[in-house]
């Protein structure tokens, strides 16, 4: 992953605490520290702007190829001191989130759970952009994202927020999301976990 394109450069200087969607559908306020994990990391993209709003985020993925793409990724971003700070605030572990979630003790388990499961196959006029495709070939679809979001629901202890397609149902669990931040293609389902 390379975190040093025009793109993410762009998206990381405009961002902000109010502007970031995922930041108001996971809660952030400014002066907080709340334990964030971040449970599908593909190219580690939206952690990368969670961590430069100034939040630490542990990172899991359970792909090897992309596991490494990230811990390369942030190689490369940690020579450039603007970005430095921002990488050593992403804490990327390699496993498989559903073994590692359960595991976790009281103490341990996290505010806020982010999941982004890879999209079911689109519709060749709506083929995600070109590193999703590259994304979508090397890891697939992920076909255990309803058991992801059962895990993660009964370990957040504030909120559990999934990203899916603007149109596409909620993954499947016992519970319907407290509320939705739906943008143009895409939609955050929100879970209100405490009590
Ligand atoms: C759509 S991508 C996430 C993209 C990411 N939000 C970004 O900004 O780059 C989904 C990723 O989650 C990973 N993944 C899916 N289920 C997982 C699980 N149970 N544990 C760890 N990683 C998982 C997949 O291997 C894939 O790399």
């Amino acid at each position: 992953m390379n975190f040093l394109t025009e793109k993410t450069i762009y998206r990381q200087r405009l961002t902000s605490l109010k502007k970031e969607r995922l930041a108001r559908a996971l809660g952030l306020k400014g002066g907080t520290h709340p334990v964030i994990v971040d449970v599908t990391a593909g190219l580690g993209r939206d952690s990368f702007i969670l961590a430069s709003l100034g939040f630490e985020v542990t990172l899991l993925e359970r792909s090897s190829v992309m596991y490494q793409s990230i811990v390369e990724g942030m190689q490369h971003a940690r020579k450039e001191e603007a970005l430095a700070a921002i990488v050593d605030r992403m804490h990327v572990i390699h496993v498989d989130a559903i073994i590692w979630l359960p595991q976790l003790s009281d103490d341990e388990k996290p505010d806020k759970i982010y999941l982004d499961p890879m999209f079911p196959e689109r519709k060749k006029s709506a083929l995600p952009k070109k590193d999703m495709q590259l994304l979508q070939d090397m890891v697939g679809e992920d076909v255990d994202a309803d058991t992801l979001l059962q895990v993660a629901l009964r370990v957040a202890k504030d909120r559990v927020v999934v990203k899916r397609p603007r149109l596409a149902n909620s993954l499947v669990s016992d519970r319907t999301p407290s509320f939705a931040l739906t943008g143009s293609s895409s939609r955050f389902d929100v879970y209100i976990t405490k009590e």
